[in-house]
């Protein structure tokens, strides 16, 4: 059996997730795939647990639940080396075969990343951010056998795997769409119902469908960075500067208070109730859409057929060389914090299958 060391940085919902899932999987990993995952670091803002044996199933629980109580990973901020010097530590312990887990959702992890790949270590990414930094950075991460992504881009969806399997059979990808975002998804859906645009941001806030701020997902900063990294997949060399994205918000409102922009979203209201009534007269909705070919891409709000089921199902589109007149669908459920951290136990469990 294999005994591999992880090390996992971040443990807010999808860190959680993956923490308990590493646990109570652990004899189905053993039947189905003999291998045993150490972890051996999990690290938060300000803490980090280190265990060089790996930390044992009662410790990693005991973090799932002093991070629901709002507690660190280790009460003791002195245990806080610096992400890359976690590694240096295990590397120090004379540790191979590991696996570095980044279910952050911050930018400049690029840094750890970098030196594990540099070790030979495997990475797996939930974290958009690093695969949508400027291309000189990032283009080491793309196509590269010892890094895998999937929970990047529709939650524990295989999207990334159905893309990785078009290009692996040489297919030639024309054309990337899709509905990539749950909250605006949401929003979308009760705007056809009726609500007004403040109306359904509070009710997708209340839900806990977007980011505590709600201009985190209304920006489309989030859907660029998912369709930047399936054109970058496609072998498009793409920069953020390369896609347009459409803000439903104004620029004015940025740097509003939350409360304060929660206030003021009825301002916003007469504007898109123009825009769905225009569409609705033509029997369309509005869908707020991704879309990228070769060299260029958009994130937008679009009309699209009230009745086609692209309207009506969350999902992503391939237009390649082999489905070019009907284009292969991907679709179901969306993102949740279960659904991505099975994502990156998959692509673990898949890093370990090609050791
Ligand atoms: N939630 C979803 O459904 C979903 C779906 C698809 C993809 N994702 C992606 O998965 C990632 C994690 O999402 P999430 O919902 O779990 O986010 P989250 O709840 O905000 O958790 C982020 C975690 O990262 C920790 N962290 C921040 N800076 C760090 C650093 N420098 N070093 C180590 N840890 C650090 C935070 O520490 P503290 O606890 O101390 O703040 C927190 O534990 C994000 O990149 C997100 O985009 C999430």
């Amino acid at each position: 059996m294999k005994r591999i060391p992880v090390i996992i940085f971040g443990a807010g919902g999808v860190g959680q997730a993956l923490l308990k899932q590493i646990v109570y999987g652990r004899s189905q990993a053993i039947t189905r795939n003999r291998c045993h995952f150490d972890v051996i670091a999990v690290a938060d803002t300000h803490s980090c647990l280190w265990a060089a044996e790996g930390l044992s199933d009662a410790q990693l629980l005991t973090v799932v639940q002093d991070k629901r109580a709002g507690r660190p990973v280790n009460a003791d901020p002195e245990q806080r080396p610096e992400n890359v010097e976690i590694l240096e530590t295990a590397v120090a312990a004379g540790l191979e075969n590991v696996i570095v887990v980044d279910v952050t959702a911050v930018a400049g992890m690029e840094p750890v990343i970098d030196r594990a790949l540099d070790l030979d270590y495997r990475v797996v990414l939930a974290n958009k951010k690093p695969l949508a930094g400027p291309w000189i950075a990032a283009r080491r991460y793309f196509n590269n056998p010892r890094l895998r992504h999937e929970s990047t881009v529709g939650g524990g969806q295989p999207v990334i795997a159905t893309l990785r399997y078009l290009l692996d059979v040489n297919d030639t990808v024309y054309e990337i769409t899709g509905q990539l975002s749950g909250s605006l998804g949401f929003i979308c859906g009760r705007l056809d119902e009726g609500d007004s645009f403040a109306q359904a941001i509070v009710a997708a806030k209340e839900r806990g469908y977007t980011e505590p701020d709600p201009r985190d997902d209304l920006g489309g900063q989030d859907v660029m960075r998912k369709i930047l990294i399936l054109g970058r997949m496609a072998g498009w060399p793409l920069e953020t500067a390369d896609l347009q994205v459409e803000s439903l918000y104004p620029a004015a409102m940025a740097d509003l208070s939350v409360a304060e922009f929660m206030q003021a979203t009825p301002l916003l209201d007469e504007m898109m109730a123009a825009r769905v009534t225009a569409v609705r007269q033509k029997g369309q909705v509005l869908r707020y859409v991704a879309r990228v070919v070769a060299g260029s891409g958009s994130v937008s709000l679009q009309a699209l057929p009230a009745n086609s089921p692209l309207a009506n199902m969350k999902y992503i589109s391939f237009r390649t060389g082999l489905y070019d007149d009907e284009p292969l669908l991907l679709g179901g459920k969306g993102a949740g914090v279960e659904m991505t951290a099975a994502g990156v136990l998959g692509d673990m469990l898949g890093l370990v299958r090609e050791m």
